[in-house]
């Protein structure tokens, strides 16, 4: 059965060893061998239908994450490596690159669920997220610092396309102008 609290504490060895990266992923890829322990467990410890820190320092946060369906995020980045463990639902990657010119491309589109197994996200990746309107998404994530408390990071204007600093209001605020955009196309 799947151990909260010593996945916790191999996490945090895990990020002082030589390859971060690859003992946590290793570490994800052993629980989710249990995706039904990780999911009654990780129903246990946190609130359903809520994003949860179950860990955070300043090299590892361990978050729960709810997403509920039909969202979509703003393109924005973590500064941090990332890796996506799903355990329910399905989740629609865009991952951009930067253009010579100062602006963004889709690099590559990845739809994320539990049968694809653990997906990593470089500390340069910049990316966006749209879950299908059918059903939420659950899952897994560990960073490799502390998301909840990381500034500097980005987001882009949905309506600009512009750089700008992440603030959660103004995150909220580009969500609902993606919601419009997607009503209107949909209409
Ligand atoms: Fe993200």
């Amino acid at each position: 059965m799947f151990d909260l609290q010593r996945f916790i504490d191999d996490c945090k060895a895990a990020v002082q060893s030589d390859d971060p990266q690859g003992t946590v992923r290793g570490l994800m890829e052993a629980a989710f061998r249990d995706r039904e322990g990780v999911r009654q467990v990780l129903a246990d410890a946190a609130p359903a239908k809520d994003v949860a820190p179950l860990y955070a320092d300043e090299n590892l946060t361990v978050l729960r994450v709810f997403t509920p369906a039909n969202f979509i995020s703003p393109i924005h980045n973590h500064l941090m490596w990332v890796m996506i463990g799903i355990l329910d639902g399905e989740e629609k990657n865009y991952l951009y690159r930067r253009t010579a010119d100062g602006g963004l491309e889709v690099e590559r589109e990845v739809v994320l669920t539990p049968e694809t197994g653990i997906f990593s996200l470089r500390a340069d990746a910049i990316h966006a997220i749209e879950i299908p309107p059918d059903r939420p998404l659950s899952g897994l994530h560990v960073y490799g610092g502390n998301i909840l408390q990381r500034s500097s990071r980005s987001a882009w204007d949905p309506e600009t396309m512009e750089e700008v600093p992440y603030r959660y209001e103004r995150l909220m605020d580009f969500c609902k102008v993606l919601t419009r955009q997607r009503q209107a196309q949909a209409s």
